[in-house]
């Protein structure tokens, strides 16, 4: 060990004071010592080289200087602070604004260009990006880098990769500039230029730190330690150094922005860099948002699906009427007084029902099939008795002639109205039939007005001829009977249908004196289907989160590997000073990124399936997107990129600096 002591000059300030350090790896059952009690102060403005044979231990003295490694034990202390104190932001922070690190292997990222390699230790600094840019520019054409600030590092020498990655040093300011071999993969004359590049830094007042195993770099320091072993075995001023007056560290208008716009700009530089990353490794990007697509496109185009069905029930639904009430004769199915003649509901029934304040009107019916003859077409017909407001009740339309009135009610005229289906059966040459005279089995019947179509399928006998007549006529001439089969009560739509149901049931309760009768109600029809069709959306749904967690399995297998693969960038960045933050949200963002990407190319994919599916199931079928579902997609996608981008992002954050270099 040395016993000269080179900062007896007392105007010089301590910069860095190493005292008692040792730094032992564990490698495997063994401990091995590294350092051993290794004394040092280092004072501004100096320039130092330190020197010794391979395996001595300087890299590892080094990097405990620069702040990427600690101490085992000892103590060490910068700006008067003892190193061993700080947390992994702080020391990222003294990385940042303070040192600057010269790799012998440059340890530029591949992927961006010169310019924005000097810059990125600004972004972690926060720097205005106009300012930074102009910078980074000023730095690389003061190296003689005008004309390169756009190449990548690919596209330029080794000599002019150093000079680069000594621009990156200064970025920040680098008031100490620690150089690891720096001139170990050039060729002499670049070595040489380095040096110089050094030795003029440290003349404006840098402070310089230089690892080298040639001597004759070394004599052109200002003050040579030699390591051997993990000692220091001497430490002397070089006599010929030019001498040049320390300066105050130069310095920088640094631009700072708010803390806030410092974090959008970080924030937009992972995002940067997240695209870059992504644009590297097409493929496997595409391959990896394929779960993603999938889920997403099938959650979307099933909710779509289930949409669409349920408003075409429901239309169909509606064109029953809106909120009625049917009520039919006879015990509920599975009542043991059910029998097979049921006949108890009267048009009484039916009157004192209508006369209630909150029904509009009441259409009694009772149906029948018969043939029905009209000159030689003979054919099965359904044949229904029914109330003057049916139109009204069951929301049928005339194409032509008219409905019933009161009279045709009273009197039991027999007139009929025939639905489209009777219309093409018996009147297939006539455009109109009204006045024309129907056979109902013996019982002629004078056609007063024809339905339009109705597609709805809820109707019974949708496909046969059906014939209608008042009620009263059906029961008097047809089948002579004094009870109706059913009516339907068409309810105010202020009322809740579900009180009117049970208005209706309590009215029929106290005139048969017992339950006697079914009762339905159009919209719990409406709430069975509704929920008939999500229950089956919930269903396939499920399926579909199912494959979104298998693509965010996919997604954070591929993270971890891209982690991996970047682990050396992870080093170079944390070396400049990321915080464990910078480099956690830089992963994130990738995988959030491809999340999203891919939620986008589902609701994509969803919206080709939908489009397909409507030009084939025409005006009968339609899609119909719900945007809580597009937007559920959305968030659904991102939150799968930030859970399953966490464990890979969390384990780039937590690399170890030295470690995260060493590897490539
Ligand atoms: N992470 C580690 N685990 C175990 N041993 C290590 C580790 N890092 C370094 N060493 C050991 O510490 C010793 C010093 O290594 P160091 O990298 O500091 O040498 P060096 O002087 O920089 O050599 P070179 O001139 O070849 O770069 C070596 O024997 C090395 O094997
Ligand atoms: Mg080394």
């Amino acid at each position: 060990m040395s016993n000269q002591d080179p900062t007896s000059n007392a105007t010089v300030t301590p910069l860095m004071e190493v005292k008692g350090l040792i730094r032992e790896f564990q490698a495997g059952e063994q401990t091995i010592r590294v350092l051993h009690d290794i004394n040092l102060t280092i004072n501004q403005g100096e320039m130092v080289a330190i020197i010794g044979q391979s395996g001595s231990g300087k890299s590892t003295l080094m990097n405990i200087l620069g702040c990427l490694d600690q101490a085992t034990a000892g103590d060490y202390q910068i700006y008067g602070q003892s190193v061993s104190r700080l947390d992994a932001d702080e020391l990222a922070k003294l990385r940042r604004e303070h040192f600057g690190f010269i790799f012998q292997r440059y340890h530029l990222l591949g992927d961006i260009s010169a310019r924005d390699n000097v810059s990125v230790p600004a972004v972690y600094a926060g720097m205005d990006g106009q300012a930074r840019s102009d910078r980074a520019e000023k730095l690389l054409s003061d190296l003689g880098l005008a004309d390169k600030v756009n190449n990548r590092p690919s596209q330029l020498s080794g000599g002019q990769q150093q000079r680069v990655s000594i621009a990156r040093a200064l970025m920040n300011g680098g008031d100490i500039i620690l150089a690891d071999e720096p001139t170990g993969a050039l060729d002499s004359k670049s070595g040489e230029d380095v040096v110089q590049i050094l030795k003029d830094l440290n003349a404006q007042g840098h402070t310089i730190i230089m690892v080298t195993h040639d001597p004759s770099l070394a004599a052109q320091a200002e003050r040579v330690i030699e390591i051997k072993d993990g000692y220091i075995i001497a430490d002397y001023k070089n006599e010929e150094y030019q001498q040049v007056e320390p300066q105050p560290a130069p310095i920088i208008d640094k631009h700072r922005k708010s803390a806030f716009s410092s974090f959008i700009d970080r924030l937009f530089e992972a995002f940067k860099m997240s695209l870059l990353a992504m644009r590297a490794h097409k493929m496997r990007t595409l391959l990896t948002m394929l779960g993603i697509i999938i889920g997403i496109a099938s959650v979307v185009s099933v909710v779509g699906l289930g949409k669409g069905s349920q408003a075409q029930i429901l239309s169909n639904i509606s064109s029953l009427g809106t909120n009625t009430i049917t009520v039919t004769d006879g015990y509920p199915y599975g009542d043991p007084r059910r029998q097979y003649n049921d006949d108890n509901l009267t048009p009484q029934d039916a009157q004192a029902v209508a006369d209630q304040p909150y029904v509009v009107s009441v259409s009694p019916q009772l149906n029948s099939n018969m043939n029905v003859r009209y000159r030689n077409v003979q054919e099965a017909a359904s044949i229904s008795g029914v109330g003057k407001d049916y139109l009204d009740v069951s929301g049928e339309t005339l194409a032509m002639g008219q409905g019933f009135e009161e009279q045709s009610i009273l009197r039991r005229t027999q007139d009929i109205i025939i639905d489209a289906n009777a219309n093409k059966t018996f009147f297939p040459d006539n455009a109109n039939p009204i006045g024309e005279v129907l056979l109902i089995g013996s019982v002629p019947g004078r056609v007063i007005g024809v339905l339009e179509p109705n597609d709805s399928g809820f109707r019974r006998g949708a496909d046969s001829p059906t014939l209608y007549m008042p009620y009263t006529t059906m029961m008097s001439r047809l089948i002579g009977s004094a009870y109706i089969e059913s009516f339907v009560a068409l309810i105010d739509n202020n009322i809740s249908s579900s009180a009117a149901e049970s208005a209706i049931s309590e009215l029929m309760q106290s005139r048969h004196g017992t339950d006697d009768f079914r009762i339905r109600n159009s919209d719990s029809i409406r709430q069975t289907i509704e929920s008939t069709t999500a229950a089956m959306t919930l269903l396939i749904s499920s399926i579909a989160i199912i494959s979104l967690i298998v693509g965010g399995i996919g997604v954070m297998n591929i993270m971890l590997v891209s982690v991996t693969e970047r682990t050396n960038e992870i080093g170079v960045r944390m070396a400049v000073g990321a915080r464990q933050s910078d480099i956690m949200q830089q992963f994130l963002i990738e995988a959030v990124l491809v999340c999203i990407l891919g939620g986008l190319l589902g609701i994509g994919m969803a919206f080709a399936i939908g489009e397909l599916i409507n030009r084939i199931g025409g005006d009968s079928f339609q899609v119909i997107y719900s945007s809580t579902s597009i937007i559920a997609a959305f968030i659904c996608s991102t939150l799968i990129g930030v859970v399953f981008g966490f464990l890979p992002a969390r384990n780039a954050a937590k690399l170890d600096p030295v470690e995260a270099l060493s590897r490539d």
